[in-house]
């Protein structure tokens, strides 16, 4: 079932999410599959639960956007236990749509995360897969893209979505 994004301005995106602690459940399975549809329904290539509104922590990735089984990564409690390098590039992100900035991440990550049974997996990612994971996981701690750019330019982005609220075009 395709959910519903929440949209920047909503409390749940700037909440540190809650760990999961039950594995391998219809529940957990379901709000996987929900997950993935939805991801792949907006087009992106990362999503994760506060952005459904759920505080949980769990994300999926799929930098081929459908095209590759086995680029899907699905990670849950996860952290970064390598970092290494720098890139920048343009980050935009489905709870803040039509805003796109540069956003200086780690070139690599490693992290350790668990599966949907719960056992530990561990997934190295360079360029946009390291992207992916860093955008992903801030986003388990509640922080969005934007928190990344100078004042000016976020202020600037809030400033526009202000309107977007007041016009009733942001939900
Ligand atoms: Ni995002």
């Amino acid at each position: 079932m395709v959910r519903n994004i929440v949209k920047y301005g909503d409390v749940v995106l700037e909440t540190s999410a809650e760990p999961i602690t039950e594995f391998d459940t219809p529940e957990l399975h379901g709000l996987i599959a929900d997950m993935w549809e939805t991801m792949y329904a907006a087009k992106g290539v990362g999503l994760a639960a506060p952005q459904i509104g759920l505080s949980k922590r769990l994300s999926v990735i799929d930098t081929s956007v459908g095209e590759r089984e086995e680029d899907k990564i699905v990670i849950i409690n996860p952290e970064i236990v390598l970092k290494e390098g720098s890139q920048t590039g343009e980050e935009g992100c489905l709870s803040i749509p039509g805003f796109r900035e540069p956003v200086t991440r780690a070139h690599k990550v490693r992290v350790r995360a668990q599966n949907e049974k719960g056992e530990t997996v561990e997934y190295d990612g360079e360029e946009l897969l390291a992207r992916a994971l860093q955008h992903e996981i801030d986003h388990l701690n509640g922080i969005l893209f934007v928190s990344h750019l100078s004042t000016l330019k976020r202020d600037m982005i809030r400033r526009k979505i202000r309107k977007l609220q007041k016009a009733g075009e942001w939900k």
